[in-house]
């Protein structure tokens, strides 16, 4: 079952002495695109590690929600979330489809060839480099294919650290659909980014980070660029 909230509740983590995020509070709903900004080196990363599982908060808690009922971080949890990180997660050796097929035998996605070529059509990877080895792609090949990475168990929660990172303009555009879907979906969609134009129209919540704190909070459905802009420095710089 899809998750309906997750609820982040004083988490804080720290490396060594460093304090990369203190007592964060955030609520992420379905259907909604949280975008999660801040200047460089302020945690925002660290969070999306920490919502997805792979990284433990020193402290605090983070609850999935699946209709009224918390749901422990175990395997079926993890199925239900899609995670665009920094690293493609994809394998150099193998080709688009090879990779994606794998993946989704891994979650075990039904008809996973017909599965990887529709996800590929969605990314806008074309034909003939699906059949080509993934170490001779593009920066923005690669991020295609690490985005079809993410969606490829339909997860209903997509969390995406700079998934605009090489893409070029049809490329940009064509993620912004896609949010847009997942949006309409009802999943629950972060996305970190410092392109603010790229967001803007379809964030629901902005939760901006500034030195590891949460400095600032805001819903509204849609914004334009020169909104989103203006409530980024007055929060974040
Ligand atoms: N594994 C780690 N070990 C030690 N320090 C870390 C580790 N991961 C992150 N940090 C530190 O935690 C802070 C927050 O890092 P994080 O990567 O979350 O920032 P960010 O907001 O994603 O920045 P950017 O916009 O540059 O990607 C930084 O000071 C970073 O050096
Ligand atoms: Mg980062």
């Amino acid at each position: 079952m899809p998750l309906s909230r997750v609820a982040v509740q004083k988490v804080g983590k720290r490396f060594g002495q460093h304090r990369a995020l203190v007592g964060v509070d955030v609520e992420l709903a379905a259907g909604e695109v949280c975008a999660l900004l801040g200047p460089n080196g302020a945690g925002k990363s660290t969070l999306v590690g920490i919502l997805s599982t792979l990284v433990r908060p020193s402290s605090g808690d983070v609850t999935y929600v699946e209709g009224d009922a918390a749901r422990r971080a175990d395997d079926r949890l993890r199925r239900e979330i899609g995670l665009l990180a920094h690293a493609s997660l994809c394998y150099g050796e193998l080709t688009a489809v090879e990779n994606l097929v794998f993946f989704a035998g891994l979650y075990g996605v039904a008809e996973p060839q017909a599965r990887a070529h529709a996800l590929l059509d969605q990314v806008g990877l074309d034909g003939k480099a699906r059949e080509r080895t993934v170490r001779t792609y593009s920066r923005g090949m690669v991020q295609r294919l690490a985005l079809a990475r993410a969606l490829v168990a339909d997860p209903s929660l997509l969390l995406l650290d700079e998934p605009f990172t090489g893409l070029d303009r049809g490329g940009a555009l064509a993620l912004g659909q896609r949010l847009g879907q997942a949006r309409a979906d009802g999943a629950i969609v972060v996305v970190v980014t410092h392109d603010l134009e790229a967001i803007a129209e379809v964030t629901d919540h902005v939760v901006i980070l500034r030195r590891g704190q949460l400095v600032h909070v805001e819903k509204k459905r849609g914004f334009t660029y020169a909104e989103l802009r203006d409530v980024y420095h007055r929060h974040a710089d």
